[in-house]
């Protein structure tokens, strides 16, 4: 199976224990499956994480087909694989190779890691939704309880984040979306764990949120959804799960229009990558010094 190598992050080995590696164990080895995915970051997060916190591990990139994803990704356990990441398209297809999901992996109905357990089993789990949380409240300093969330989206990134954003007690949480009953079958979905609700994009009301999550996949076309300025205040945090170069149109959107501060998606992608690791390694990476490396080398920025 020949792993894609040609991504920014570059597919990578990383083996900082060559003595034990070579004594006692090949190294084990993991990687990411999407499709395109050679855009992926993710080698070279996993790289930094592997070399900082002195695990001998491989983490190449695979781009299989909706085809091909099933038989390959079972093929690469069969060959002693310990773990995958998975990335679009194909997180929804990896709920069925999974013998057993976690339960926010069964919430958010798509898996992006998978685990071969000790048993032989493989294990279906979903960081998305912890990684936002870690993002907001660890890096951002964001509180969450009683606090009005917007969740502008209802596809699948939306749906990975509402439970994980719903155990914090905030105030509500409603979804909106460009075709309304989208929104409105997702916030169903959820009603059983706390308060949400899901609406259409015009009937959005109880003015300026407390944080507004733009969900969608517009900003990937360089689109910004067709949101209303009510619903930010001089409070009002943003947050574009989506990242790029610049900022998106959506955080260029959001400061225009006042709001307190906005942010784009490089710490989610660098938090749910570090607890993919833990599940995997049983060791939560630091994440910090790997967010300012991913940031030079993704954005070009060095050290002043
Ligand atoms: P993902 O897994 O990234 O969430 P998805 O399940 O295809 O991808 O969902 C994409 C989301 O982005 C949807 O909420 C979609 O709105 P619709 O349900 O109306 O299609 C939203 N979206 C994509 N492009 C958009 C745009 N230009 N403006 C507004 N919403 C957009």
């Amino acid at each position: 199976m020949t792993p894609t190598s040609s991504a920014p992050g570059a597919s990578v080995t990383v083996d900082t224990q060559p003595a034990v590696a070579q004594n006692y164990r090949m190294s084990d080895s993991y990687g990411v499956v999407g499709h395109p995915v050679a855009h992926s970051w993710s080698p070279f997060i996993h790289g930094l994480f592997a070399r900082e916190s002195g695990q001998s591990m491989t983490y190449p990139l695979y781009d299989f087909t909706p085809e091909e994803f099933e038989p390959r990704v079972r093929e690469l356990f069969a060959q002693g694989g310990r773990g995958l990441n998975i990335t679009v398209p194909h997180k929804m297809a990896a709920v069925g190779i999974a013998t057993r999901l976690t339960p926010r992996a069964a919430h958010a109905g798509a898996v992006n890691t998978l685990a071969m357990q000790k048993d032989g089993t493989i294990l279906g789990d979903n960081t998305d939704g912890a990684g936002l949380v870690r993002d907001l409240c660890d890096n951002l300093g964001l509180v969450i309880i009683r606090r009005r969330i917007l969740i502008v989206g209802a596809g699948g990134a939306a749906r990975g984040v509402i439970a994980p954003l719903l155990a914090l007690e905030p105030r509500e949480i409603v979804i909106t979306n460009r075709t309304a009953e989208r929104a409105e079958s997702l916030a169903q979905a959820f009603a059983k764990l706390g308060s949400v609700q899901g609406v259409g994009i015009g009937y959005i009301g109880g003015g300026p949120f407390d944080l507004v999550i733009n969900a969608t996949s517009a900003s990937l076309s360089n689109d910004l959804p067709p949101i209303t300025a009510t619903i930010i205040g001089p409070e009002t945090v943003c947050y574009d799960m989506a990242y790029g170069k610049t900022d998106t149109p959506f955080v260029q959107w959001s400061l225009d229009k006042g709001c307190a501060r906005a942010a784009q998606g490089w710490g989610m992608l660098i938090e749910q990558a570090a607890e993919s690791f833990r599940v995997w390694r049983g060791i939560k990476p630091a994440t910090a010094s790997v967010l300012t490396a991913l940031k030079e080398r993704a954005l070009g920025l060095g050290a002043p």
